[in-house]
């Protein structure tokens, strides 16, 4: 490096913080430790406890849990609408955290898009499939030529091109909830947040909702973040993460894997998710199985960490032991 070229002191400090790595710095979006506390009634519920997330751009990725695990909650922060009690949360260059009102409308007319379990709320019932997709674009200024192009070209997209002069009254429920996917798009977001869009729809008819996701994902190349009950759901994205209580606890990575024979196969893998204060969450099933409860015993082994209950070693003596530890652990071998 040359004099000339030498950096300012606030490049130099720029440099040092961005050096620092901080977590999820190339993700899209970014749920570092998140809590989100309700106060009802005098009684505080937990809905995020301090919950971390990544999510890469160009991802589908689907959220399952328990009712109650804190799933929409979630969709509320990264959506703009609920900020969050502790923690930080961004997506792509917008701070969910600290944006202003203004910032904040900006954000849901521009950068994402959403899809509610309830057909009614993302659909207005006496304009067509065509007017449900041109009306956000008609209230972002676009002209009436424009509007309809870009109707007919999601609505297309979306399999449901038959629906463009229907109200929402002549289509079926995963019908509307897909020219509902074709208006949240409408405004080419960067990012679309389904919660619970096959609620209310069969299995037969969530097959197609979620397909249309995928479509969207990979033809449009949108980032989409779905949260689901639909057990069929990890047929259809590459990656489904588990909420429990707050936090994220399992994720289902599917991989292609070539046979012996050159054929290939999909297999669907389930990780425990280690967070960064070093928490996993073991399964209900194993703790019930060991009687996991209170205090556990961790050792370190070679290429595994050993967990069992509070009563002597079932084995020889561990390579290094850790005598006190209640919070809740898991063997993470494989
Ligand atoms: N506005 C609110 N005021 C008080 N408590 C709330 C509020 N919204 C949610 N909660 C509580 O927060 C927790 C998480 O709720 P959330 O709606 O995020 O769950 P969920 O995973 O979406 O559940 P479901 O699958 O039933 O939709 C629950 O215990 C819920 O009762
Ligand atoms: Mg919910």
């Amino acid at each position: 490096m040359t004099l000339t070229d030498e950096p300012t002191l606030g490049a130099l400090e720029e440099r040092a913080r961005q050096r620092t790595g901080a977590f999820g710095e190339h993700a899209l979006i970014v749920c570092d430790s998140l809590v989100r506390i309700y106060q009802s009634e005098g009684v505080e519920v937990q809905a995020l406890q301090g919950l971390d997330l990544l999510v890469e751009e160009g991802e589908l990725v689907a959220i399952v849990g328990a009712s109650g695990s804190g799933k929409s909650t979630l969709l509320s922060v990264l959506s703009g609408l609920d900020v969050p009690t502790a923690g930080r949360v961004r997506v792509g260059p917008w701070d969910l955290m600290s944006m202003t009102g203004a910032q904040r409308v900006a954000y849901r007319r521009s950068m994402v898009g959403f899809v509610w379990q309830q057909t009614a709320r993302n659909v207005v019932p006496y304009l067509s499939g065509t007017e449900n997709v041109a009306f956000p674009l008609a209230l972002a200024g676009v002209r009436r030529k424009e509007r309809d192009r870009r109707a007919a070209e999601l609505l297309d997209v979306l399999g449901v091109g038959y629906c463009a002069d229907r109200r929402p009254s002549q289509m079926s429920g995963g019908e509307q909830q897909r020219v509902a996917i074709a208006v949240a798009l409408a405004n080419s977001p960067q990012v679309l947040f389904a919660d619970e869009p096959t609620g209310e729809l069969d299995s037969a008819t969530s097959h197609d909702v979620l397909e249309g996701l995928r479509t969207v994902n990979r033809e449009l190349g949108t980032t989409v973040v779905v949260v689901t009950h639909d057990p069929g759901v990890s047929e259809h994205v590459q990656r489904t993460v588990a909420i429990r209580d707050g936090r994220t606890s399992s994720e289902v990575i599917r991989r292609t894997q070539t046979r012996e024979d050159g054929s290939e196969h999909v297999v669907a893998e389930e990780l425990a998710v280690l967070d960064r204060s070093g928490r996993v969450q073991l399964p209900r099933e194993y703790r019930d199985a060991l009687q996991l409860v209170g205090r556990v015993r961790l050792a370190l082994e070679e290429s595994h960490v050993s967990l069992w209950p509070d009563r002597p070693a079932p084995t020889a003596e561990p390579a290094r032991r850790f005598g006190r530890h209640s919070a809740p652990s898991e063997e993470t071998g494989r």
